[in-house]
């Protein structure tokens, strides 16, 4: 595969030359200039799939700001109980760029609370403690101290995708940041966001305040639909044929690509449906390409899927499998990313993923499930109990589902994560029943044991209510009889004061 990587051409993440967006690129600019001369801030952007949210910040972060970029992303999985991730990235290029040294300045009792972040730089902290007041402070003294000089601008994309853990840092960081020097950029998809989604409450709350500037980014007008389309294709289209693209992307510059790479067809078979679309280009591979594809939508659920986790999924000669890549990366459906391949776009690798039947569906994810057994170090720590709880979960394999759900819950709470913990432990309770030996797979814990540390991390989590449900759940389920044993009793013992402590929460949210 080294070759390909060799080719500078099929790199760059940018695409033919950049249409429009003056406005916006001067707004971002002037932004960093505020942010780095008088008060820190965040801009939000937000706009639909695919109008051009990252080539915006990825064009902006390249040609303008004085200083660092430091960038991460939330994660598809992010949903499903992996914290942190964008500024576990964002750490992660700190250590790279700046060494521990930095970490240690920023946490001169030890590097243990970031450790939570990121297992590599040491132990964590002893005991468990429920404030995140040490852990949020040293993250923004670092960030305030990578600052120092020309400043730095923080990218946080696909807020959309956050998990709670991220959501509650974001918000500490706008509030807290009170030095000029950061300018933080978030994205986010508009389209996304159904009626309970978490960033309809954060939002409007983010956007009172002061240090917060919003960024609506509007699809492309009818002439730079034309302009994209001519730095595509290389020629100019007619007046009807630009009426016909400009109507079937909605100015969509994701969608215009995916037109034009189609050879702009005159079909008049309108891909209305933005997954047929998308996958235009898909139509016309080779069976081996299309396996490859596939599995790779499986195994770069949450990001990157690594070229050797690939072949080893894929099963195939190398030979085959290095001209089914090449394929894939010159028909522009994946890119190289490092050592390992992204999808060009996420809403590519969900049409493809969604495209799948149900049996292949299933032992892809078991495959990729079980390839972080037999591999563990390819998948970050803090990444692979959450990555092999959703993959054994999609395969359906209910037992080992539940044992990395539980284990995925421990690390949740390790990271001071407790939306995360709390969503991975109603995952190990909802599959209890229908696992014979699920006490085994939690390290022998009972299912009322499961409850009281489920109603810990909900209290931890804001959600009184949940926590006396499940406490109240606990209680009933606990086998006591009339010689009950210690341990039973110390388990009843704290449900009860976790139930104490929910009582009055619940009373203050109803
Ligand atoms: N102004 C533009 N000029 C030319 N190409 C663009 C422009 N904006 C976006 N594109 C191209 O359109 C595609 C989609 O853009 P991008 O990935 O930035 O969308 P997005 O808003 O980040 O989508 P998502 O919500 O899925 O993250 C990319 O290939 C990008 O290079
Ligand atoms: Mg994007």
């Amino acid at each position: 595969m080294l070759d390909l990587m060799d080719d500078v051409s099929l790199l760059s993440d940018t695409g033919p030359s950049l249409v429009g967006r003056a406005d916006e690129l001067r707004l971002l600019g002037e932004h960093a200039h505020r942010a780095r001369t008088e008060a820190s801030g965040t801009m939000i952007i937000g706009g639909d799939a695919g109008v051009g949210k990252t080539r915006l910040v990825a064009e902006f972060t390249a040609t303008r700001p004085v200083g660092t970029v430091f960038a991460g992303g939330c994660l598809e999985l992010g949903v499903d109980g992996l914290a942190y991730a964008p500024f576990t990235a964002v750490l992660r290029q700190v250590l790279r760029e700046r060494g521990r040294e930095a970490f240690e300045a920023a946490a001169p009792g030890g590097t243990g609370e970031f450790a939570r972040l990121l297992p590599e730089l040491g132990a964590l902290p002893r005991g468990r403690h429920e404030a995140r007041g040490p852990l949020f402070g040293q993250i923004l003294r670092l960030i305030q101290a990578a600052s120092g000089g020309e400043g730095v601008t923080l990218v946080l994309e696909d807020l959309h995708w956050a998990d709670g853990a991220t959501r509650d840092l974001l918000v500490h960081l706008v509030r807290d940041l009170d030095l000029p020097g950061v300018q933080i950029i978030a994205t986010y998809r508009a389209d996304d966001l159904h009626r309970a989604h978490p960033l309809r409450r954060l939002l409007p709350e983010l956007e009172r305040l002061p240090e917060v500037t919003r960024m609506g980014l509007a699809p492309l007008t009818r002439d730079q639909v034309a302009a994209q389309a001519r730095a595509l294709t290389g020629h100019p289209l007619s007046a009807a044929r630009l009426d016909d693209l400009h109507l079937r992307s909605d100015g969509i510059p994701l969608f215009v690509e995916a037109l034009a790479a189609d050879g702009g067809a005159d079909t008049d078979a309108a891909p209305d449906h933005s997954r047929e679309l998308l996958l235009g280009s898909a139509h016309r591979l080779d069976e081996t390409a299309v396996a490859v594809l596939r599995a790779a939508s499986v195994g770069a659920v949450s990001d990157v899927v690594e070229h050797a986790t690939l072949a080893r999924a894929a099963e195939l000669p190398e030979a085959g499998l290095d001209r089914a890549l090449r394929t894939l990366v010159e028909a522009g459906l994946l890119r190289v990313s490092g050592t390992g391949y992204r999808f060009r776009h996420a809403l590519l690798r969900e049409a493809v993923h969604d495209g799948l039947l149900p049996g292949p569906h299933a032992r892809l994810h078991l495959r990729f499930a079980q390839l972080i057994d037999e591999y563990p170090d390819a998948v970050p720590a803090d990444r692979r109990a959450a990555e092999q709880a959703h993959h054994f979960q999609a395969a359906h394999d209910l037992p080992r589902a539940l044992q990395a759900a539980w284990r995925a819950a421990v690390r949740a709470g390790e990271a001071l994560a407790p939306h995360e913990e709390l969503a991975m432990l109603e995952r190990v309770l909802g599959l209890w029943d229908r696992v014979p030996d699920a006490d085994e797979r939690v390290g022998g814990r009972s299912r009322a044991e499961v409850l009281s540390a489920g109603a810990a991390a909900a209290l931890e989590a804001g959600r009184p209510r949940r926590a006396r449900e499940m406490c109240d759940e606990g209680l009933a389920a606990l086998d006591e009889g009339p010689r009950a044993d210690d341990h039973t009793l110390a388990v009843r013992a704290t449900l009860l004061s976790r139930r104490g402590r929910a009582l009055p929460s619940e009373l203050g949210r109803t």
